[in-house]
């Protein structure tokens, strides 16, 4: 999708980032990422300014050279939004609004903006919008103008017009109805995760850094009809189709919103009940762009989000993408990595050897049962569990001997009815 309705909003941005001794030497991938962000926002990026400096300036951010020599470069060339790497403060925001003349965007506002372009169903929407008060009521602060923000964005994708005039009692209002909404669809999530789990289905989830390839994985490896392309958040809800494994087996393989370095809070707790999808998947499958050059900085910011989910240390597969845009060289480095397969989303051969791994990571266990003939309810348990290696009827007296190699976890979780017969 590219942003075709704001195709004819004339937005000429700098872009700012400020850079600390800790951060410097990522300059080029950080700016690199912002220019994506605005570029899939459908902002024409003319400069970039960005600025050294550990002590961050309360007022204006920047410090006096650095604004006025943003001030200059907003007039010569003629740019009408400066978006910044950071997230701003309300007074902040105002300070340089009034002093640039230019709108100003930080990057929890460009990321939200994206997301609610992006948002299709409406448990999207409604968590995008959560996120859009929930960033703008500690920004309100004394300023019912400040509303204005939301409206004059890029682009005009703020939670609505007549939501721009109420005032903060009616925002925390709208907080507290969204959110209840929100439970109530999160609850229908959960039950039909619960009724695809008691049909026997395991989920796998897909994570990753945003534009790491997952939604082309899942169209790949499912054959069905996914929408991917070379933007950032193409996916935001979460897209689940079922996968064939060469075994016979049927899992469940789940798509979610990409991440990025810095993911707002308020956007993360917004986004729980679809990012519950990760929390309760058997099997993580991490995509990391092996062709990125900050791959191993994206690697770190999804292990973040998943500890913040509670996901971390979950069963997961890492897997190295769009390996045939890497060097052999570094093809055979990212081999060596333990729990890591080295793959390109475009060839036959490297998905079908994921999914073999992904078998091999779903039946982890194999357990031997023996179940008394009277007791069909437990066998017909134990074949929906796993793959059954092994099954003998004693002629004496009528039980049933079966292995079955089957999920660890799973077996921990609804197991119980056959713990009794664990031989
Ligand atoms: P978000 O929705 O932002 O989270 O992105 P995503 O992780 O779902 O990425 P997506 O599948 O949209 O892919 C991003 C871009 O990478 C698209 O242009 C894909 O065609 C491309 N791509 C994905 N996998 C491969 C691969 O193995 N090789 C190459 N060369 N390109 C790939």
């Amino acid at each position: 999708m590219t942003h075709d309705t704001r195709q004819d909003i004339d937005e000429r941005a700098i872009l700012i980032s400020g850079l600390t001794s800790k951060t410097k030497d990522n300059k080029d991938s950080l700016l690199r990422e912002l220019a994506r962000l605005a570029d899939t926002a459908g902002v024409e990026v003319i400069d970039t300014l960005t600025q050294n400096k550990d002590h961050i300036d309360s007022k204006w951010f920047l410090g006096k050279g650095k604004i006025d020599e943003l001030k200059q470069m907003c007039e010569e060339l003629q740019a009408n939004v400066a978006i910044f790497n950071h997230e701003l403060s309300g007074s902040q925001v105002r300070n340089l609004e009034q002093f640039l003349d230019v709108k100003i965007i930080d990057r929890t506002q460009l990321i939200l903006d994206i997301f609610a372009g992006r948002a299709k169903t409406r448990e999207g929407q409604l968590q995008v919008e959560l996120a859009q008060l929930s960033y703008l009521l500690p920004r309100m602060h004394g300023q019912g103008k400040n509303l204005s923000r939301l409206g004059g964005g890029i682009g005009t994708r703020g939670p609505g017009e007549s939501q721009l005039e109420v005032d903060r009692r009616h925002i925390r209002g709208r907080i507290t109805e969204l959110k209840r909404q929100l439970a109530e669809v999160s609850k229908h999530r959960m039950l039909h995760r619960e009724k695809r789990r008691r049909g026997g289905a395991y989920q796998v989830s897909l994570v990753g850094y945003t534009n790491a390839g997952k939604s082309t994985l899942l169209k790949s490896l499912t054959g069905s009809d996914v929408f991917a392309e070379d933007k950032l958040f193409a996916t935001l809800d979460p897209t689940s189709r079922q996968l064939l494994l060469p075994n016979g087996r049927t899992v469940i393989l789940t798509d979610t919103v990409g991440f990025i370095q810095d993911l707002p809070h308020d956007v993360v707790a917004a986004f729980r009940s679809t990012l519950e999808e990760v929390t309760e998947a058997s099997l993580l499958l991490h995509v990391v762009d092996a062709s990125d050059p900050d791959f191993d900085n994206q690697i770190k910011v999804v292990n973040e989000v998943l500890e913040e989910l509670n996901a971390h240390g979950k069963d997961t597969i890492v897997v190295f993408n769009k390996i045939d845009q890497v060097s052999d060289e570094q093809r055979q480095q990212l081999n060596l990595i333990n729990n890591a397969l080295c793959i390109s989303a475009l060839d036959e051969q490297d998905l079908l050897r994921l999914k073999l791994e992904i078998e091999q990571h779903l039946l982890n266990k194999s357990v031997v049962f023996r179940i008394p003939p009277e007791d069909g309810k437990s066998l017909a348990l134990a074949h929906r569990m796993g793959e059954v290696l092994e099954q003998t009827i004693d002629e004496v007296d009528g039980s049933t001997t079966i292995t079955i190699r089957l999920q660890e976890e799973d077996y921990a979780k609804h197991g119980y009815l056959l713990k009794a017969y664990e031989v």
